[in-house]
């Protein structure tokens, strides 16, 4: 199972945040995918997880060409990214904000309001129930009444990373899941990552703590002025006179 990424570009006015980007990536192991500021890292999941179009290139996942497939309908197919910002509803529960998750509930038309209230009960309680375990999971249950906008850095992330697991994916784009984390949520994220991986989800991690990502990581992915520069084990990668060059140029 792999992401392959064949000669991206995307251009913001002049400017070609993607320049030719290729790459293979394991779908199912942990990648940390890594390189300086405006290296193009988050464009490139924009444009994987189909919130932007690109200029040229393709994405393929599952044997499948990607181009033309709008958001949710790849995040169908187990392809999920999260923000570099976290976008919670702030002021909707913690609760609520995993509810609000999933797309095709029966409660979203207007017909299965009127003619089928008994089915969308149930189905909201299912609901109910998923986002209760995984909120259990991530050590969010304490904080479920909560409104999102009053949680730490941290607590936002882990929500981040819970909305997502409701969409059930086989693979998650995390940007940045450590930026603006105190150290002992920081742990604990990654702990909950590495559990997420055992139970077979797969994970591209953009980071700039490299020290934790080396820790999950089996695999690294750097990206610089918008295109691959390397990849490999994390420990040949990070003794590459290139990436070393890159970080300090940046
Ligand atoms: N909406 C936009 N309009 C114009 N320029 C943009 C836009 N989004 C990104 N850019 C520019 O594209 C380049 C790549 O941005 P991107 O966010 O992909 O980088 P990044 O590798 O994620 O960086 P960082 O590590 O700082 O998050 C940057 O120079 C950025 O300023
Ligand atoms: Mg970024």
């Amino acid at each position: 199972m792999s992401i392959e990424v064949r000669n991206l570009t995307l251009a913001y006015g002049e400017f070609r945040a993607l320049d030719g980007m290729s790459v293979s990536m394991p779908s199912n192991s942990i990648v940390g995918l890594i390189g300086p500021n405006g290296a193009g890292k988050s464009s490139l999941f924009s444009v994987i997880s189909g919130f932007i179009q690109p200029l040229e290139g393709e994405v393929r996942f599952l044997e499948q060409n990607l181009s033309g497939k709008a958001a949710f309908e790849r995040a169908r197919m187990g392809m999920c990214r999260t923000f570099q910002v976290p976008r919670e509803f702030r002021h909707l529960t913690v609760l609520e904000n995993m509810m609000a998750a999933p797309g095709d509930q029966a409660g979203e038309s207007l017909w299965s309001l009127v003619f089928r209230r008994r089915r969308v009960a149930q189905e909201e309680q299912a609901l109910r129930e998923r986002a209760e375990k995984w909120m259990r999971f991530l050590r969010l249950d304490a904080v479920a009444g909560q409104p999102a906008g009053a949680l730490s850095g941290g607590q936002k992330k882990l929500l981040e990373l819970g909305r997502i697991l409701m969409l059930e994916p086989r693979c998650v784009l995390l940007d940045e899941p450590y930026a603006g984390v105190n150290p002992v949520l920081i742990e604990q994220i990654s702990e909950r990552i590495a559990e997420l991986h055992a139970q077979g989800i797969g994970f591209v991690i953009v980071e700039h703590n490299l020290h934790m990502l080396a820790k999950l990581a089996s695999s690294l992915v750097v990206m610089d002025r918008g295109k691959l520069l390397a990849q490999g084990r994390p420990a040949e990668v990070m003794a590459d006179e290139r990436v070393r060059e890159a970080y300090m140029g940046a």
